[in-house]
């Protein structure tokens, strides 16, 4: 038996208890406290926001009360054809809970599934929980293709 004190140049019993409960504390503090900091550091923006992009729908294929999802950047994005023949454009991003919008033809809307919010086809909320418009984006036509790009404030 190696006592506290003794002159034996071995580590005690009690040592080796000691450095394995540090050990296991360390080992625990590292498996709680870095799931935490991972958690509330913001990831890197891996893709650059896009600033403007061709829409993968030609106007020749884009009849007058339809619309088009896809993907702007790293954003769903919304182009809708009006029954008058009008595009406009928004981030598809519902301003009540980040849902994706849609355009109903049928109502003639843009609207969220989530909980039944609505927007006029000016991205205006006009029902429902949304408390924003949507956020609009600009439209260009250039013969029979169409960009679409953010709104520089
Ligand atoms: S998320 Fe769109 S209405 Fe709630």
């Amino acid at each position: 038996m190696h006592e506290a004190g003794s002159n034996d140049p071995r580590p005690s019993r009690r040592g080796f208890l000691d450095l394995f409960i540090a050990g296991g504390f360390l080992s625990w503090l590292g498996m709680v406290v870095y799931p935490i900091i991972a958690y509330l550091t913001p990831p890197r923006d891996t893709e650059a926001k896009a600033t403007s992009a061709k829409v993968p729908k030609p106007v020749s294929e884009f009849p007058p009360n339809s619309s088009l999802i896809f993907a702007f950047g790293g954003d769903p994005a919304l182009v809708v054809r009006s029954p008058a023949g009008t595009f406009t454009a928004f981030y598809a991003t519902c301003t009540h809970l980040d849902c994706t919008v849609q355009y109903r033809a049928d109502q003639g809307v843009i609207w969220c599934a989530c909980h039944n919010g609505k927007y006029d086809l000016a991205g205006k909320n006009v029902s429902g929980p949304p408390p924003r418009p949507l956020a609009p984006l600009q439209v260009h036509v250039r013969g029979d293709e169409i960009y679409v790009s953010r709104e520089v404030s």
